[in-house]
């Protein structure tokens, strides 16, 4: 029989050569990282970054994080910042992504930044990820392996759904730990956080001992876009649904089971229910559910980022 999942590998050496080779060459490949699946290219690669927007269907305008080994790596392209120092000390490599200035001298190609003069950086924690980057000279671009407005990825299958046989390469690295995307904060003034995700704002304000801004900035990050992390049906919150055939997404032990039912975390854990969130959607959309009805979920942790997710899903 043939197998019609050809392009997902399992990790080994192979395939490690493999990817780096056509990294090299300008193509891109699939990455896990510890929070969603990433499509990665050569960020220094006009070639490589032009395919990414391609194939994600991504607005020109929207900036893509590049991704680092280590500080070191990441030094020529930014402007030290001294909040910088000390998060990356605590948090890195870790789902944590900095926006700081741009360095003049960086080489990273000017479509990955989206022709600003701020970059977003990242140093991500999953293994096979960063022995890549350790050798490769080049740091990589990468975005969530998904078609844009859509939800993430959180197995290379989930991958596959998103772009079937487009891709070559996908590196298999199992069901991504996080389940949600990096906590964005911009440290370019005022520290704010742009996107929240696991590690959240009160854990940075008490760990930086100082508030973070509530501005609104003038460039929202994309990621700020209204419509996105969509499951492409209705997404209703704080409702319950009228029928068995609509998809109810509920949180805590209160809830029975029952076949429209999918529970984020039966013990009431937040990680757990960040880690569920796009997997339950995904799997509520390809069984042919047209709405979802979402409980209430607590807004505190990781449960901010949660509700900023099902927010953005629902419009
Ligand atoms: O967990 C993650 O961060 C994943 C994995 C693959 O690393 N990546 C990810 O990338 O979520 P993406 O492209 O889906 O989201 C990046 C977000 C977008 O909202 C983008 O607008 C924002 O970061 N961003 C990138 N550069 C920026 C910049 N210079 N200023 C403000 N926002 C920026
Ligand atoms: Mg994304």
């Amino acid at each position: 029989m043939k197998n019609i999942y050809s392009n997902i590998f399992s990790f080994n050496k192979q395939i490690l050569k493999k990817t780096e080779k056509s990294l090299i060459q300008g193509e891109i490949a699939v990455l896990p990282t510890e929070t969603v699946y990433g499509l990665a290219g050569n960020a220094y690669s006009r070639k490589a970054i032009n395919k990414i927007f391609k194939l994600k269907k991504r607005p020109k305008k929207n900036p893509l994080i590049v991704h680092y080994y280590n500080f070191d790596d990441a030094r020529k392209d930014i402007i030290l910042n001294n909040y910088f120092i000390r998060l990356y000390k605590k948090y890195c490599p870790g789902p944590l992504t900095f926006i700081l200035k741009k360095n003049k001298i960086s080489k990273i190609d000017s479509q990955v930044t989206a022709g600003m003069k701020t970059i977003a950086i990242r140093f991500p924690k999953n293994k096979i990820i960063r022995s890549l980057l350790k050798s490769l000279n080049f740091p990589l671009a990468m975005p969530s392996a998904n078609i844009s407005s859509g939800l993430s990825p959180v197995t290379a299958f989930d991958v596959f759904d998103e772009f079937k046989k487009r891709i070559n390469i996908i590196i298999n690295g199992g069901r991504t730990k996080i389940g949600i995307e990096s906590t964005v904060i911009d440290l370019t003034s005022k520290p704010k956080i742009l996107r929240p995700g696991i590690i959240d704002k009160n854990e940075i304000k008490e760990f930086l001992k100082i508030n973070l801004s509530k501005r609104r900035t003038k460039f929202k990050s994309p990621g700020m876009f209204k419509k996105h992390y969509s499951p492409g049906i209705p997404v209703i919150l704080g409702k319950k649904p009228n029928n068995t055939n609509q998809a109810y997404i509920v949180f805590g032990k209160n809830y029975k089971n029952k076949t429209n039912y999918f529970n984020l975390s039966k013990n009431g854990n937040l990680k757990e229910a960040a880690a569920n969130l796009y997997k339950i959607m995904r799997k509520i959309k390809n069984k042919g559910y047209k709405k979802i009805f979402v409980s209430k979920i607590p807004n505190s942790g990781p449960g901010i980022a949660i509700n900023d997710r099902l927010k953005r899903a629902g419009n």
